[in-house]
């Protein structure tokens, strides 16, 4: 119990600092590497207003400025860069959309990089990119592209263009605009790129005049982590601890009876409790997340909590001890509590692989948490045969005598 009392608090602190972290990150101006571009250079040389931030995933730097070159339409100039991994191949994109912060519907620009060479083409992201079909250049969009480049410099890959934004569909005081990174292609088509969060997130509402932006937000990240922190401590913790008593103190190697079961189905409860509201708010994400979805996260999650919930029955439908179905109702309820066993921690690191690449703290934290219940479990498992092995062999060296009362086996399980 002192250990997990010791858990929590460090759970609770890493969370606390992530957050701070979090918060200084999007006031970030860009690094002097970026700064050194000779791009960067010429657009400021140009545009005395040019300005530069990094965005908010997958380490991109982001530099601008706009010029209001007729009536109804503004003339604008990117410079995007990130560090590709790794970094003779992949490709780099930035587009806006006029519709929504979103991939479906974004008009792109795209430089590739293969080993040999290095190319920019323009893009039209349709929904059937999304079902699967392949991504090829649309050398027209719906406003004029001058300038295009992409090059290397400082270890990072950057994309320059010029375009000329029509005002009634592209507002630069809300400017909807889309980045992402890919590691192949094949010639001028970019194959899909990564499903982690980073890539998801890549997209916000900016204004160009003053550099602010929407764009998931902070109370999205918060919940994010409520959720993983509630999971971890809920079905992550309680629930095998609420297991391994059951186990170990109801019978053999120590008989704490009822003490075991109030401590079994508070547990539980508690467990259950704090991992439904975690679950919840999971959902509650997800369905945010419109353009989205982590589909086997979402499907064992969703087992997850309708097991536990037939788990919890227990306590209104669990048949008296005397009761014929008492038999039945064991075998399902100790094979539905370690079929939970094994899908909660799939489950959890699944969860933790969706933040990749910002999950070592959560992965470390979870592994000491899986390590410490193993020690406990394995310590017990020990004594439990020990104990066994001995009691045989102290009733074989007394065959005749009566044995001691009270003695159990582990037939007497009830397994
Ligand atoms: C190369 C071909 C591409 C393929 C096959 C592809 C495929 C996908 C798929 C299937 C999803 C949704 C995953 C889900 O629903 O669970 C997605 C999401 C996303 N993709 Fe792409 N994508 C491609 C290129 C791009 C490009 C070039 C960009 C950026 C300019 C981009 C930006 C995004 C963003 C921001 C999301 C998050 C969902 C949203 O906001 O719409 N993708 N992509
Ligand atoms: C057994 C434990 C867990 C359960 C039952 C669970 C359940 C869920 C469910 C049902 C969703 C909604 C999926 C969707 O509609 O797209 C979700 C989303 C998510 N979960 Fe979990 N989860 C668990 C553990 C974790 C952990 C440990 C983490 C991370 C540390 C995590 C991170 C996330 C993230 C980042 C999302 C997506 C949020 C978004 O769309 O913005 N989950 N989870
Ligand atoms: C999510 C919730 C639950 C899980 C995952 C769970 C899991 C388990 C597991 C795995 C065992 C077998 C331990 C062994 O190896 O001996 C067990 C035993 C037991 N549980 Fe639960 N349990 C949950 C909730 C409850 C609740 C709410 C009650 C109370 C009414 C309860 C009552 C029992 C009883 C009476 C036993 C002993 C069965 C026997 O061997 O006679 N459980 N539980
Ligand atoms: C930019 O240049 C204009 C004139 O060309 C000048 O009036 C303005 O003060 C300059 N702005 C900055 C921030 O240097
Ligand atoms: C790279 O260039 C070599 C010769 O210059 C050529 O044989 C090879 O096919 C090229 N590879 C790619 C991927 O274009
Ligand atoms: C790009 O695709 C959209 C549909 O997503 C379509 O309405 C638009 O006309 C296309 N633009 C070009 C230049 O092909
Ligand atoms: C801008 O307005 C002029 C006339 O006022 C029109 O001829 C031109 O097509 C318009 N351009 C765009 C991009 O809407
Ligand atoms: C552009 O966006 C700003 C802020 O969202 C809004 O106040 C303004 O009315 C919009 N302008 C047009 C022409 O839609």
């Amino acid at each position: 119990m002192q250990s997990f009392a010791l858990q929590t608090i460090f759970i609770l602190a890493l969370f606390s600092l992530s957050i701070a972290a979090s918060g200084l990150k999007s006031l970030n101006p860009c690094s002097d590497d970026f700064l050194q571009m000779e791009a960067y250079k010429e657009m400021t040389r140009k545009v005395n207003t040019t300005k530069c931030r990094v965005l908010s995933t997958l380490g991109a730097q982001f530099a601008w400025n706009y010029l209001k070159t007729s009536q109804n339409q503004t003339q604008i100039t990117v410079l995007i860069g990130t560090k590709l991994i790794p970094a003779d191949i992949g490709w780099l994109a930035w587009g806006v959309n006029p519709d929504q912060p979103r991939m479906v519907g974004t008009r792109a620009i795209i430089a590739i990089k293969l080993p040999n060479l290095t190319m920019v083409n323009t893009y039209n992201i349709t929904k059937d990119v999304k079902l699967g079909c392949k991504l090829q250049p649309s050398p027209a969009l719906d406003f004029r592209v001058q300038n295009m480049a992409a090059g290397s410099h400082a270890g990072f890959f950057a994309v320059f263009a010029t375009l000329i934004l029509p005002d009634q569909q592209y507002n630069i005081s809300s400017l909807n605009h889309v980045w992402q990174i890919g590691r192949s292609a094949d010639g001028s088509e970019p194959n899909m790129h990564w499903t982690s969060l980073g890539n998801f997130d890549s997209k916000e509402v900016l204004d160009l005049r003053t550099g602010s932006c929407r764009n998931i937000g902070h109370h999205r990240q918060h919940l994010r982590k409520v959720h993983g922190i509630l999971n971890i401590i809920g079905w992550g913790t309680l629930l095998p601890i609420g297991v391994i008593v059951a186990r170990y103190f109801k019978q053999f190697p120590f008989k704490l009876d009822p003490c075991w079961f109030y401590f079994h189905y508070s547990c539980q409860v508690l467990g259950y409790t704090l991992g439904s509201i975690g679950w919840g708010i999971g959902l509650l994400l997800g369905h945010e997340s419109k353009y989205y979805t982590f589909h086997r996260h979402r499907l064992i999650g969703i087992c997850v909590f309708g097991f536990t919930t037939l788990q919890m029955l227990a306590f209104r439908f669990k048949p008296a001890r005397e009761d014929e179905y008492r038999k039945h109702w064991n075998v399902y309820h100790h094979f539905l509590g370690y079929a939970l066993l094994v899908m909660i921690p799939v489950n959890i690191y699944k969860g933790i692989k969706i933040l990749k690449p910002d999950n070592r703290t959560w992965k470390w934290a979870y592994n000491g948490i899986l390590v410490l219940l193993a020690m406990v479990v394995l310590a017990l498992e020990i004594y439990t045969w020990a104990k066994f092995l001995c009691a045989k062999y102290y009733k074989k060296s007394n065959q005749g005598s009566n044995s001691r009362p009270g003695n159990g086996s582990r037939s007497e399980k009830g397994k």
